[in-house]
């Protein structure tokens, strides 16, 4: 039994990384959309008791994302595979990860449900919004990128790593923790109808310092630029921007280079500022 990587158009630059990671074969399976829009999968790569690892992105056009995942799961049962993983670098619906309103869907254990109900054996997920999400799936794996963002900020002179909202207060902890340095966080409030963001300063002297903001997602750029803002005014000298999954969506990228100083983001979603390699992160 061999450990074999597929991975489809959308990670041809990614698939390959973890096949040379975990010392595996690659290859890509063949992708395509009926007229209709309905998608068509196939593998013709022999995996007769192979442990299959499936690389792939689900966004953008996460929805049509997942139906790939489900229909290559099938396709690569039924050529006899011993295990079925997953690598989905940045997982969607992850935010919606409790009912805020009364009404709503606990989306991401929607998600995660249907992947273990399709019998996928492991999943491995970059720093998933919320990591307790994974809480009782067995062989589901959130992957930290703490220790690899950490080696590219040991350059900053006087750092202090902030949040920009108690959610990620956990992440700027372990960042600070890697750097051997101070952290802290905003307090963000965002309104759940009108979906606008505003800051309450925290007590942390940030004046002079080198600042580090970090969180999970990068998404229209509000909460990065909002808090950048409320840092600059408090004295900071620089800001630098780590995130894991930059969506970038809109105008975000232009707002955020003239909001801040610099931003790394992964290659969870590829685009300008994508610096780390979430290949990198698999266990060997
Ligand atoms: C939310 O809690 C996430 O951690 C991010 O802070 C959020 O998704 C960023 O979104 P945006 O860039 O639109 O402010």
């Amino acid at each position: 039994m061999g450990r074999v990587v597929l991975f489809d158009e959308h990670s041809r630059d990614l698939g390959p990384n973890v096949a040379a990671r975990i010392n595996a074969n690659a290859s890509e399976v063949t992708h395509k959309y009926f007229p209709d829009g309905e998608q068509y999968v196939r593998v013709t790569t022999k995996l007769n008791g192979d442990d299959v690892l499936y690389v792939t992105r689900l966004y953008p056009n996460q929805d049509q994302g997942l139906i790939r995942v489900m229909l290559l799961v099938d396709a690569v049962k039924g050529l006899g595979a011993s295990r079925i993983g997953l690598f989905i670098p940045y997982m969607p619906y992850a935010r919606q990860d409790r009912r805020f309103l009364e009404g709503e869907p606990v989306s991401i254990n929607v998600l995660l449900n249907t992947l273990k109900n399709l019998g996928v054996d492991y999943l491995y997920v970059v720093d998933l919004h919320k990591p307790q999400s994974l809480n009782g799936f067995n062989g589901f794996i959130n992957l930290k990128p703490f220790k690899l963002y950490a080696e590219a900020l040991r350059g900053l002179g006087n750092p202090v790593v902030v949040s920009p909202d108690l959610g990620s207060l956990w992440r700027a902890q372990e960042l600070a923790n890697e750097l051997g340095v101070e952290y802290d966080y905003l307090e963000k409030h965002r309104d759940r109808y009108t979906g606008e963001v505003s800051f309450t300063l925290r007590s942390i002297n940030v004046k002079g310092k080198d600042i580090v903001i970090i969180d999970d997602i990068i998404s229209t750029g509000g909460t990065i630029i909002g808090a950048a803002n409320v840092l600059r005014g408090m004295g900071a000298s620089s800001i630098t921007v780590v995130a894991t999954h930059c969506i970038m969506i809109g105008e975000a990228e232009a707002k955020l280079s003239r909001a801040v100083d610099k931003v790394y983001c992964s290659n969870s979603i590829p685009g300008k500022y994508s610096v780390f390699d979430v290949a990198q992160l698999l266990p060997l």
